[in-house]
């Protein structure tokens, strides 16, 4: 077949781009390799910034997120049984969205189903071809039937264990990785949220994050071990360690139940140079990872898409390969301030192996400092919130 951009990856990403795309009138088919039950069932980002409600909008998939989401006008930092908040309203005049990725995800597969866009699931052996030419194309096989797609552009939207960024030559890439030496046990709980606004919590024990999906849907999470199995944890040793980090006021009101998902996420920060090569371009986590403090990795992922989209549409609209030329550039600004956002923010709340005393005072002082001092919380909202496109 032939389409005009060939987006290989059925995540938020590649859906998103080939949505936005569908409602300019141009062609795509999205390559997943998985089927949509797997991808749907994957529990990750529970963050929104405005700048990808903007883009869920435009595409058309905003409705159940203004319906169901909420709007958090700030964040609550615990040390110890200290807290403080950050007021984004106040200092950015922006809220955040809560609102899963598995729910941003399943509106984005309704809308494509709806406009008839062509997805492709379970496909394996996906090869791009001509990435540097002007004539790439891609072979993929489905049911051990070879397939191939002609297209003018693709998008690498498949992800860090991704083909596409491979592709690229490796005398052609330069790769930046940070790996921290403990995960995220993260939990999914049918219970009353312990605060409305998500707490971030440093403690003695190491760091844990009370956030939430719903007035009865919890997802929590404790820094763990890197060698740590879900096996290593029970529901009850999880809630144990949970309630440990929170303030003692906190702790008290903590309503604990069945979990009915638990997982763990090793902690890394990546980034890839350039995010494209000839007709190849990369987005979100093909390109880029940062560990999940600050909720950046869905959002980062939605500002890449829409450097893409307009460069796209600008192309296919006008004929200029402008925005095209300029997408790695653009992209790759944005994507470095996520990178230390989310490494400062890392750094400030999580026990380290190796941690002095002295370091650890730091990080107190730090705290203490972001508690006291209204232009650095400004700094901490602009941030959170997002910054601009
Ligand atoms: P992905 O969501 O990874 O989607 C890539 C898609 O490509 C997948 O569906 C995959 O099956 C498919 N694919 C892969 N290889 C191929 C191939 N060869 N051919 C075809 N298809 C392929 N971010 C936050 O902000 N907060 C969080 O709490 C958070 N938690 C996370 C927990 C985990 C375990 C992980 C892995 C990530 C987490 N993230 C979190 C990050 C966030 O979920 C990602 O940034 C986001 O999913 C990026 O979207 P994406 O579409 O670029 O990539
Ligand atoms: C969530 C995850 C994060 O990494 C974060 O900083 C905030 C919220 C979440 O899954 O709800």
């Amino acid at each position: 077949m032939r389409t005009q951009v060939a987006i290989i990856g059925g995540g938020p990403s590649g859906l998103l781009l080939a949505q936005l795309l569908q409602r300019r009138g141009i062609d795509s088919i999205v390559l997943e390799r998985k089927t949509k039950d797997y991808v749907l069932a994957r529990i990750r980002a529970g963050v929104l910034e405005q700048g990808l409600v903007g883009l869920l909008e435009e595409a058309g998939c905003a409705d159940r997120l203004h319906a169901e989401g909420f709007s958090h006008d700030g964040t609550l930092i615990a040390y110890g049984d200290e807290m403080f908040r950050i007021d984004f309203k106040e200092h950015t005049g922006t809220p955040v969205i809560v609102y899963g990725q598995t729910e941003v995800t399943r509106d984005l597969y309704e809308a494509r189903e709806k406009a008839g866009g062509p997805i492709a699931f379970n496909v394996e052996d996906v090869v791009i071809h001509g990435a540097d030419t002007d004539t790439p194309h891609v072979t993929y096989t489905v049911d051990g039937t070879t397939q191939r797609v002609d297209c003018d552009f693709i998008a690498g939207c498949d992800g860090f264990h991704g083909i596409s960024r491979k592709t690229i030559p490796a005398d052609l890439r330069r790769e930046y990785e940070k790996v921290y030496p403990f995960g995220w046990l993260g939990i999914l709980s049918e219970t009353p949220p312990v605060s409305h606004e998500l707490i971030y919590s440093n403690t003695p024990r190491g760091f844990a994050l009370a956030s939430m999906r719903n007035e009865n849907l919890c997802r929590y999470y404790i820094q763990c071990s890197v060698d740590d199995s879900i096996e290593d944890w029970s529901d009850d040793a999880f809630w144990d360690e949970f309630k440990k980090r929170l303030p003692a006021d906190m702790a008290a009101k903590l309503v604990t139940g069945p979990s009915i998902e638990k997982s763990i996420a090793p902690l890394r920060s990546f980034v890839t140079e350039p995010m494209r090569w000839g007709r190849l371009f990369l987005c979100g986590d093909a390109a880029h990872i940062v560990p999940p403090t600050g909720a950046k990795g869905l959002n980062t992922a939605a500002s890449d898409v829409h450097y893409l989209y307009n460069g796209l549409r600008e192309f296919y609209e006008t004929g200029s390969a402008d925005g095209i030329d300029a997408y790695s550039a653009n992209a790759l600004s944005r994507v470095w301030k996520a990178e230390r956002f989310s490494w400062w923010f890392s750094s400030l709340m999580h026990r380290y192996p190796d941690q002095s005393d002295f370091d650890q005072r730091m990080q107190i002082a730090e705290l203490e400092f972001l508690r006291s001092n209204k232009a650095a919380q400004k700094a901490m909202a602009e941030n959170y919130v997002g910054l601009p496109y």
